[in-house]
């Protein structure tokens, strides 16, 4: 049966993990790696892309730009790129699916244009707020409507945009690449202040098609006008879909499972700083840089169960750990112990409101816990029970409560996963592969 097929999963209680392999790759990457070679000069090859839904509308709505894309093998994909400004208008709105980071980096790529374009995506993300970005591109002087602040967003081409300085309100990566992005195409100097470090893959890759870029102390830094030169670029694979076996083998990996070729750029990694704190039995094994021309940092890295004792997240590591909230909110409720997470309303605006969805599926589950505006309390246990829980359509949700089932005594049911195709395509088989009893339905 397709993995994409399954609409809901049953996975058995209790069981054990172990094995060494590797998961897809990283999905914010991949984004980036589509979109700076569209615009770059010559030909772009990536390898290790991840195949997931949500890469693929980034592919679709380029491809939809006049950027030719190939794709030589699933994870394989050479671009065409046509050079700055070069792009020409899609026939139709830009459908960018379930993925809020092609949305808003589209946007920063689309101001610039001598052409309008309309961006839309899925029901999650038509509610997701887009005026983060679009209002610093109005300041750089882009004519971007929103619908009461989300999509569907309206792009009229601005060409003549001028740098800016600014301090991003949020530490977001999306909103900072897409200001990064507009930045380039802007006449002048592009200067932004992040409050805290946010994933820094556009800075990295940015450099790597060449591109002169100043990082110091928090201020990000470029000036307008530099041409892209095309690269080639090895994708690792995706910490974010790695965490879901990281805390799986931290609860219940008797024998240590090993993953490889894992991406540990320390702007991603908080969770595991955060499940050493927990007492967690970690070792990280350094592999080096992926090719030398993209720079992202790889290990291969091994888990072995241990007793987790709750923690305080301190807030520094919370946007560093972003994405792995979820599944770290199931290694606090099987920590002996409290565990408190502020700072993350973040999380609220995600492809669900992850602190209401995780909320609600621990209650499902008898844990403990309390919903606060911009975090979770939970007080963990050793075993909890079993039940329906619904991911709300959201795939890092979905992942979460299956990795859960592992301290379940009793099946947990998950509703609404075919999402997890859109960053983890082949969870599935991976997940059976590690040992636990995932089941499709429907
Ligand atoms: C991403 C940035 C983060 C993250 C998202 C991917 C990116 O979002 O949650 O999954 O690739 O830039 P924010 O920028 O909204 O924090």
């Amino acid at each position: 049966m397709s993995t994409a097929a399954a609409t809901a999963w049953r996975v058995a209680p209790g069981g054990t993990v172990t094995g060494s392999f590797t998961v897809p790759g990283d999905k914010s990457i991949s984004h980036r790696a589509l979109m700076l070679g569209a615009i770059a000069q010559g030909e772009t090859h990536i390898r290790g892309f991840l195949d997931g839904e949500d890469c693929l509308a980034t592919a679709r709505a380029l491809a939809a730009l006049g950027v030719r894309i190939e794709r030589p093998a699933p994870t394989e994909v050479r671009v065409h790129g046509v050079g700055a400004g070069a792009l020409r208008a899609a026939s139709g709105p830009l459908d960018m699916g379930n993925a809020g980071t092609a949305m808003r980096l589209m946007m920063g790529l689309l101001a610039p244009q001598t052409f309008d374009a309309t961006l839309i995506g899925d029901a999650s993300l038509m509610r997701r707020p887009m005026e983060r970005v679009a209002q610093p591109l109005r300041a750089m002087g882009a004519r971007v409507d929103t619908h009461d602040g989300r999509p569907p967003v309206l792009i009229h081409g601005t060409p003549g945009m001028r740098g800016i300085e600014y301090t991003l309100p949020v530490a977001s990566a999306q909103v900072k690449s897409a200001l990064l992005l507009a930045g380039l195409a802007a006449s002048g100097r592009t200067v932004l202040r992040e409050p805290a470090p946010s994933r820094d893959h556009t800075e990295r890759m940015l450099r790597a098609f060449g591109v002169q870029l100043e990082q110091r102390s928090g201020v990000i830094s470029l000036e307008g006008g530099q041409a892209l030169r095309a690269t080639a670029l090895e994708v690792p694979a995706d910490f974010s879909s790695a965490a879901f076996f990281l805390v799986a083998a931290a609860l219940a990996a008797e024998q240590p499972l090993r993953l490889t070729n894992i991406g540990v750029n320390p702007t991603r990694t908080g969770l595991l700083e955060l499940l050493c704190l927990m007492g967690a039995d970690i070792r990280v094994l350094p592999r080096g840089s992926t090719t030398l021309h993209n720079a992202e940092p790889v290990a291969d890295i091994e888990v072995k169960a241990g007793p987790l004792r709750g923690i305080t997240v301190p807030e520094r590591l919370v946007p560093l750990a972003i994405d792995e909230l979820p599944v770290f909110f199931i290694a606090a409720a099987c920590a002996s112990g409290e565990t408190l997470v502020r700072g993350a309303a973040e999380l609220r605006v995600k492809e669900s409101d992850r602190l209401a969805a995780m909320a609600a599926g621990l209650a499902v589950l008898g844990v403990e816990h309390r919903l606060l505006p911009d975090g979770l309390w939970i007080r963990g246990t050793a075993r909890f029970a079993g039940g329906r829980v619904d991911s709300r359509g959201d795939h890092r949700i979905a992942m979460a409560f299956a990795v859960a089932a592992l301290r379940a005594r009793a099946p947990i049911e998950i509703l609404d996963v075919a999402n997890v195709a859109t960053s983890f395509p082949g969870f599935e088989e991976c997940a059976r592969q590690a040992g636990l009893g995932l089941a499709a339905l429907g």
